[in-house]
């Protein structure tokens, strides 16, 4: 199967037989990740790297993917910048990146801008985040590094802790994990919950999600638990974030009741919903995590690029 042109907007976009093999391909890519074997298979293609929210893992991990693999970017990581500053709209933006590149990543506040994106430009368009909807390449190198570290997916009893309303990483990731057939346990504080849509997508693919706010109990048996921050800058009234603030928190006290092999996960970046002493356990992958967007993204880069 090939993937070269496809836009990844959604984790929906790709069948369960292309995200194996974005995975499958990414661990060959790491040595090439950490610059230990040198690999140009991007010589000569332009990434063209959107960016109107703030990252740094996403974007920095997407442009060191580009030039490890012999390519190159462009880009924005502040719009205010560049012309969309005279009034310029932001199709004509988008037509500009599709003129001066070969693959389009794009982060958005608003939900649906990638998809948008895509209708546009012939590119391929990568979906780096867009407001409160999907973040798909967050979503494969979570299930990468769960692969990595449990050896697989199926079986697997995840709990996702936190903000699932307005996070968009674990709107992805639910759904991708109920399609390989994980376990999956939701805890967040009552306001918070995942979305419907998204619970009766899981169902709908054989997996019925247990909602919770009792996370002691849920890690008991769990094999990961993905943490996420709240995501303050998603709620409309700021009266219901200082409601919810702090109302969760991963510490050496709550790992107690955890297994000795139970992996703490989260996209990053997190505030104070993970406690500092957790990062010297061999519970916490979340930088490994985020290490493994380099060779994720570097798979997906050369898929869609066809390198
Ligand atoms: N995980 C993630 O998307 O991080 P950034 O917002 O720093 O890109």
């Amino acid at each position: 199967m090939s993937l070269k042109g496809k836009d990844i907007v959604s984790i929906r976009d790709l069948s369960k037989g292309e995200i194996l093999e974005i995975l499958n391909h990414a661990k060959e890519m790491i040595p090439v990740a950490k610059g230990k074997k040198k690999l140009k298979l991007l010589e000569g293609k332009i990434l063209a790297s959107l960016f109107f929210e703030p990252s740094t893992r996403t974007r920095l991990s997407f442009e060191t993917a580009m030039h490890r693999l012999g390519g190159s970017v462009i880009g924005f990581a502040d719009p205010s910048i560049t012309s969309l500053r005279k009034g310029e709209n932001i199709v004509d933006t988008i037509r500009m990146a599709d003129a001066y590149s070969d693959v389009i990543v794009i982060r958005h506040p608003k939900e649906g801008t990638a998809r948008m994106a895509a209708e546009f430009a012939e590119a391929p368009v990568i979906n780096a985040g867009d407001g409160a909807g999907r973040h798909p390449t967050q979503c494969l190198l979570d299930l990468f590094t769960i692969l990595m570290e449990k050896g697989k997916l199926e079986g697997m009893k995840v709990v996702l802790l936190g903000d699932l309303k307005y996070g968009r990483t674990v709107h992805s990731l639910a759904y991708a994990l109920a399609l390989f057939g994980a376990e999956l346990v939701f805890v967040s504080p009552e306001s918070l919950r995942m979305p419907k849509e998204i619970v009766e997508d899981c169902i709908e693919l054989g997996v019925e999600p247990v909602s919770t706010t009792d996370l002691e109990k849920a890690i008991r048996d769990a094999d990961v638990l993905y943490v996420t921050r709240i995501q303050k800058e998603r709620f409309p009234d700021p009266t219901e974030y200082s409601r919810v603030i702090g109302s969760y928190k991963v510490d050496m006290n709550l790992l107690k009741h955890a297994k000795e092999d139970l992996i703490v996960m989260h996209p990053l970046p997190r505030i104070d919903e993970i406690s500092p002493e957790v990062d010297k356990t061999r519970h916490a992958v979340y930088f490994k995590q985020a290490f493994n967007g380099v060779p994720v993204r570097m798979s997906i880069l050369s898929k869609v690029l066809g390198g």
